[in-house]
């Protein structure tokens, strides 16, 4: 793992396995984890208990990050009884334990999902991103998306005549549209919960630099190592399912 874009993926448990690592480590640990909502890959508890387990696995996140490295956690809902708790809700309180910031809570919105008969069918998911510490590594550019007027001018003051808006793009804001992965996504793997590399990769592009280790504790099919092997980034991925961990190797190793 010395070399910018080598990767690992290691079978086994989140919280054990991070308790190996040493403090300080990882530019980033960015995950989705189970949502606690009857998924073939999770056992259902009580909501507590699932509360218990993240506390615990977010600690340890927190203490592996290095000083101004970031911890990105993208989740959904969870749902018992036909009452939707957003699990953002959940997990903000439990970074600001474990010590970290809270920078952004992004809404990654997409079109296509269940639809409900009895509220409004759910288009959106969040991205948790705190950080250790105050001076977190924040690079805007590689993630700038296009201006709305990207010839506009000035008209008046010291700048009149000049590119009122920065030439490489505008700041891409905290909603995201990113298509989710169905069927026939390009991406879609035999993993049933995927989320997009374009998510992956605008985190991955702004909050590390190349070389810098990241860490996937649900890495599932291994979209954060798939993004970090084609942006240069050193990868470690924990995955609990031994499928899942075999998918993720091969699209890290996939040119
Ligand atoms: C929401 S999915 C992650 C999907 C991933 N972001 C992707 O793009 O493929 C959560 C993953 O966590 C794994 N998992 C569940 N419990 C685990 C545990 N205790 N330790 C490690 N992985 C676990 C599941 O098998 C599942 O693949």
């Amino acid at each position: 793992m010395t070399q910018p874009g080598s990767s690992a993926v290691v079978t086994g448990d989140a919280l054990a396995t991070m308790k190996t690592l040493g403090s300080g480590t990882a530019r980033l640990v960015l995950t989705s984890p189970p949502y606690n909502i009857g998924k073939a890959y999770e056992r259902r508890v009580p909501l507590e208990d699932y509360l218990e387990g993240q506390r615990a696995v977010i600690r340890e996140a927190a203490r592996i990050v290095v000083e101004g490295g970031s911890v990105c956690w993208q989740v959904g809902n969870f749902v018992e009884d036909g009452e939707v708790i957003p699990l953002d809700s959940m997990m903000i309180p439990l970074m600001r334990e474990a010590g970290l910031k809270i920078r952004n809570r992004i809404v990654w919105s997409f079109g296509h999902g269940q639809h409900c008969r009895r509220r409004m069918s759910g288009r959106h998911e969040t991205i948790v991103w705190a950080t250790c510490g105050d001076g977190h590594h924040f690079d805007l550019d590689p993630i700038r998306v296009p201006q709305t007027y990207p010839r506009k001018r000035a008209y008046k003051g010291a700048r009149k005549g000049m590119l009122s808006g920065h030439p490489l793009g505008k700041n891409p804001g905290d909603v995201w549209q990113i298509p989710n992965i169905k069927f026939n996504h390009p991406e879609k793997t035999a993993h049933p919960c995927q989320f997009p590399e374009a998510l992956a990769e605008r985190l991955v592009s702004a909050l590390t630099m190349e070389g810098d280790l990241v860490i996937d504790p649900y890495a599932g099919s291994g979209t954060t190592g798939a993004v970090c092997s084609r942006l240069a980034r050193r990868s470690l991925l924990i995955e609990i399912d031994p499928a899942y961990a075999e998918i993720a190797r091969a699209r890290i190793a996939a040119p």
